[in-house]
Order: structure tokens, then sequence, then C-alpha cells
């Protein structure tokens, strides 16, 4: 979603904050636009479209300064023109916005009242015509901003700077997130760190409500109007692995990243065939309590959710229930004593599964009741980490799709630590039981190697989709979820209509859409539920259904049928078949893709932290 850049120092920081926007291009967005002050004007440029529509228009105007705020913006409150696009300026005041302010029809009717003209459809546009109310009373910049910002209802990140304050640049983090660079001799922020790699590893994480003044060699952080101090971090992520290196698009560069990305996510945990002494050892007391689980996510990390249900309850007995967080936060859910919530997040940013967290620690606290919270997480400076009793960090390093591959399979890794986890504390498993598990996690980035080996087999396959308006993916047990993965992958990045559905539901419903142009993905690993999906299979191809098959190399499915593709997945345990078997329905969706020529690390109207509901 909208991205924010920002900066000042001595040199000139055009070239800066084109590039950070360039860093935050895979947040999704349809406009971009930078305002710097020189000599004591404004000068600001904006353009619909990519970063680098942008790029040209600075080059062409030669606008340079080194005080500065940059915005890549993602459409909510009007269409994605140059007018709607970020910075705002009212008078000399110019801000730019990530979040949404719930109230502005209120404030515009204030404003409006008082003269004040927009000249844009946006809920952004107040903050600057407010600021720059609020200066003709306020004896400062930051005072003024200091005043507005109790008028905001709604989530917001701000940049903001006016012509008088030529070394100054205000921010402000209510709901959104935002970092400040710090930097020698110049400070920046940003909504992601990532944009700023190149020009610092040193960072400050602004808490929610904070307000900062960022000069060349000053940061002061308040609230309520008194200093705080907020610890400066230091990140060893590189600015390499935030690149795409040899690979044509970040999605396909992170799924062959996963075999390593999972290695490091087990490692944190595993002593040989056993869980370290010191994982989650600040937990085992709450997890030595609680009596069911309850997974609140969105998404592909709603996917991952689904499949630890079955873990948790097949291997250690423990109930567990899993919603997708923007139903959960609407409704009443009734908030049991001993439970553990669980939020599963790439990002740890996403507005709805961070408000439905808040929303249960709120009630959970009013009502007296004993919980545990818990994150896990790819960012681990993420608001969700901060704000949960534990977290487990999955390993991923820095996921620029928006497409979600690695994180997604990381998480799953995490998941089963956890289990094994919990279920060693309170005894619910065997230790030989555990031991056979690690032994397979193990083995797993291997099996996801051998899996990748099948690339050109999966783009010959997806040649026969480029044409196909719909597809449906099945699966069983835990590869219910895979197929909704599945689907929701083919759909995101190559637009097709794509579905998942559990097998067995077939004839209640779907079977019905089944003819010659309908292509089935059918996800069938060695486990229990084989010969009844090899049923459905049957179902499908009697009504003229293409089959599309990932199917364990020992399944007994043949290649030589007609209208029955298939490509064999290596031997892996059936319980951990969901993390193989997302690599092949990740890379068929990227061919479909690549063949359709979509915008496969950007896809058409979304964006990868989606930090406004
Ligand atoms: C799909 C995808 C999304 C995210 C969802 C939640 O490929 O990436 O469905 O999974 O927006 O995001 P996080 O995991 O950051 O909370």
């Amino acid at each position: 979603m909208c991205g924010i850049v920002g900066g000042v120092a001595e040199r000139s920081i055009t070239n800066i904050l084109i590039e950070g926007l360039k860093r935050l291009e895979y947040r999704g967005y349809d406009s971009a636009g930078l305002a710097l002050i020189s000599q004591g004007q404004v000068l600001r440029e904006r353009r619909v479209g990519k970063v680098a529509n942008l790029e040209q228009a600075v080059l062409d105007s030669q606008v340079t300064g080194s005080l500065g705020i940059a915005h890549t913006r993602w459409a909510t409150h009007g269409k994605p023109t140059e007018n709607n696009a970020h910075p705002h300026i009212s008078g000399n005041v110019a801000v730019v916005h990530n979040g949404i302010i719930e109230n502005y029809q209120e404030l515009k009717d204030e404003l409006e009242a008082l003269g004040y003209m927009f000249s844009s459809q946006t809920d952004t546009e107040v903050v600057a015509h407010l600021v720059n109310h609020a200066l003709k009373t306020a004896p400062n910049l930051l005072v003024a901003v200091q005043q507005v910002v109790p008028q905001l209802k709604g989530a917001y990140a701000l940049g903001i700077i006016h012509t008088d304050y030529p070394d100054e640049l205000i921010t402000v983090r209510e709901g959104s997130p935002l970092v400040i660079g710090v930097g020698i001799g110049e400070n920046f922020i940003s909504s992601d760190q990532l944009a700023l790699l190149p020009i610092t590893n040193r960072f400050m994480y602004l808490e929610e409500g904070d307000i900062a003044r960022l000069t060349r060699d000053s940061i002061e952080v308040f609230v309520n109007g008194q200093t705080v101090e907020r610890p400066v971090k230091e990140l060893d992520a590189t600015v390499s692995n935030a690149s795409k290196g040899e690979y044509k698009h970040y999605m396909l560069k992170e799924i062959y990243e996963q075999p390593e990305a999972i290695q490091q996510t087990i490692s944190q945990a595993l002593n040989g065939n056993a869980l370290r002494e010191d994982f989650l050892k600040d937990a085992e007391l709450d997890f030595a309590n609680i009596q069911q689980v309850q997974i609140i996510a969105c998404g592909t990390s709603y996917h991952a959710g689904m499949i630890a249900k079955y873990w948790f309850e097949q291997l250690i007995n423990l109930p567990c229930h899993v919603e997708i967080a923007s139903e959960y936060r609407y409704r009443t859910p009734v908030i049991v004593n001993n439970t553990l919530y669980v939020c599963i997040s790439q990002s740890g940013e996403t507005a709805d599964t961070l408000a439905a967290l808040r929303d249960t620690q709120k009630r959970a606290a009013a009502k007296g009741l004993d919980i545990t919270t818990m994150t896990i997480c790819n960012v681990a400076t993420s608001s969700m980490v901060r704000e949960t009793n534990h977290s487990l960090l999955t390993l991923a390093g820095p996921e620029i799709g928006v497409a979600s591959t690695k994180a997604f399979t990381t998480q799953l890794a995490a998941l089963m630590l956890l289990v094994l986890k919990i279920g060693q504390v309170k005894n619910a498993i065997a230790a030989t039981e555990t031991a056979e598990i690690i032994a397979d996690l193990w083995h797993t980035p291997k099996v996801i190697l051998d899996t990748l080996q099948n690339d050109t087999a999966i783009l010959r396959l997806s040649e026969l989709f480029v044409e196909k308006n719909h597809c449906l993916f099945l699966g069983r047990g835990t590869q219910f979820p895979i197929a909704l993965e599945g689907a929701l992958k083919l759909k995101e990045i190559s637009y097709i209509h794509a579905e998942g559905y559990a097998a067995g539901e077939l004839k209640h419903g779907p079977l019905a859409l089944v003819d010659n142009d309908m292509p089935v993905v059918i996800l069938a690993p060695q486990d229990d539920m084989l010969d009844k999906l090899k049923s459905n299979m049957e179902e499908v191809q009697a009504r003229g259904g293409e089959l599309f098959v990932f199917a364990d190399e020992h399944s007994g499915i043949p290649a030589d049928k007609e209208r029955q593709h298939v490509v064999y997945v290596p031997q892996v345990s059936s319980l951990l078949a969901p993390i193989v078997y997302s690599i092949p329905v990740q890379l068929l969706s990227y061919h479909v893709a690549v063949l359709r020529g979509t915008d496969v690390d950007q896809p058409r109207n979304l964006a990868k932290s989606v930090t406004v509901e």
C-alpha cells in the first residue's frame, strides 16, 4: 500500500527519494510524487503510473533539494490521478500520508467553511490544510502538527515539511508503519526500512502515537508533547538480499530461495533431532496453561493457519480454530480463558490482523481473562511482533513479490515447530514422534530442491493454461488449503479466475463447472486420502475435464492417460507434504502469469503490505 520516503540532509536527496520509492514499488501503487523544499519554495512533481514516470519528470524539471518527502499512492479516496497523487500542499506545507483519515469528510466541511479550497478527492489533503491552519496560531511546525494529530481519526503515517523550516522533517506514526533511518549528518523516514538500506542500516522504530522532528543532526520523538527515547537498532539485512539478482522476477527468486529460507527458520529452533532448550523458553509457562489455539490471519497467511489446525489437532490433540481477520474483528467472538491467540503475518502490519489482535487483547483485559498472544512473522520489528507476548520469526529474508511464496512455506515450518514445542511442554507428543518429524523437517529443503527440478515440466504445463479463463484446484486434508493457495496464487498474478476446493466437495456443486475447457489441478501426495482423491479424479474425467496432477512419484497415478498431465513430486512425509506441494502451484502460477504478460511482482490492484482495511 502507499509508501513514504523522506529525508533531511546536506546533499541533494532527490535521487535518494526516487531510489527509495523504487524499493517500495513492491507494496503496490498507482501514482507517485515528491516535494522538495528549495530556496523558500515547495517544488513538487507527481505522475500517474510507475515511479519511472516520476523519475523522468524529475529529470526533465531538474528539481532538487536537501529536504523532501516522496510517496507512492495506492488509491483509496479518489481515483489514481495526478491531482490525487501525494504530496498534497496547502500554503507552504506539503504532506505525504499512508493510511486512511476516517473523519476526513467532517474535517473537510469545517475547512471549507473556513475558506480552504480542495484540489483533490483524497482524505490526505485535510491534513495539509489543518497544519497550514494551525500554523496561524502555533509557534512552530512541530506544535502545529501536535495540535492537528488529535483531530485525526483513523490510521496514518505522515511526513510533513514547510518552506519556513528548511531543515526540519516532521513525521507521525499512528496505525501505519513508519521507520526512521539514522544517517551521519542526515536522517530519513520510510514506510519500510528496505527503502533506506542503500544509505543506512541504523533504524529507529517509532511506536504508535509518536511524533518526531528530524533535522540533519537530531531526532526528537514526542509523546503527548514530552520527549521520549527510542533506541536505534542496527540491522544486518543487506541491499543484495533485497534485489532480484539473476532472476527475471522477485517472485521466481523467492520461490527458489525456499530451501534456504526453511533451513534458516528451522535452524533457530532445532538441535539435531530435538528442539533446542532455549527455543520459545519464555513462553513455556503460558503454553503449559493453554487449552486451545485461535489463529487469526489474512490471505496466504490464513491458508498457513488452516494447515496448522490439522497439525495441532492431529499431533497434540489441542483444539485449534482459524479465522480470517477481517471477519473475526467485526463479529463478537467469545474470548475464552487460556487460549493462545496466534497472528500469522508476513509483514506484521496487516491492518485487519492487527486490529483483531488489539481488540482481542482489549476485550480479554476488560473481562479479566487470561490469554496469551503470539505472532508468527517475517519482520522482527513489526507492530504485531511488538504487541504480542511471544513471537516466532520466519527467517525468510525480505519478500518483495506481492504474491507470497517463501513467507508462506516458512510460516508452515514455523507452525510445525510451534506445534512440537507446545506438544513437548504439555507432554502431548512422544519424544520419538517429535524426533521423526524433526528429521523430516531437516530433509524438507532437499525435497524442495528436488521438486524445483520440475520447473521446466511445469513451464510446459503452464502453456496449456494461457488461453483459459477459469481453473479449479482440488486437494484433501492439508492439501485443501494448498488448493486454496494455488487458486489464490493463480488469480492474483495471472488474473485467471480460479477456485480451490476440498475434493470431497466436488459433487456438492463445483462438478457442474467441469467441462472440456476447465483445467482441474489435483494435489496428490502419498497419504491416507489418495484413493479417495483418485475417485474424485475419475469424476472429473468422466465429465470431460482436463487434469493437471502434482502427484507423489509412488502414487501410481499414470502419466500416459488421455487428458491427464502429471508432474511427479519427490516423496515426502505426508505431514510435511503441504510445504512441498506449495512449490508446484507457485511455479505454475508464475509461468502462466509470465506467459500472459502480466506484472508478476506487482499485480494490478494489489499491495504487498495491506496497512488499511
Ligand atoms: C497473497 C498474499 C496475501 C497476504 C495477505 C496477508 O499472495 O500475499 O494474501 O498473505 O495480504 O498479508 P500478511 O501475511 O503480511 O499479513
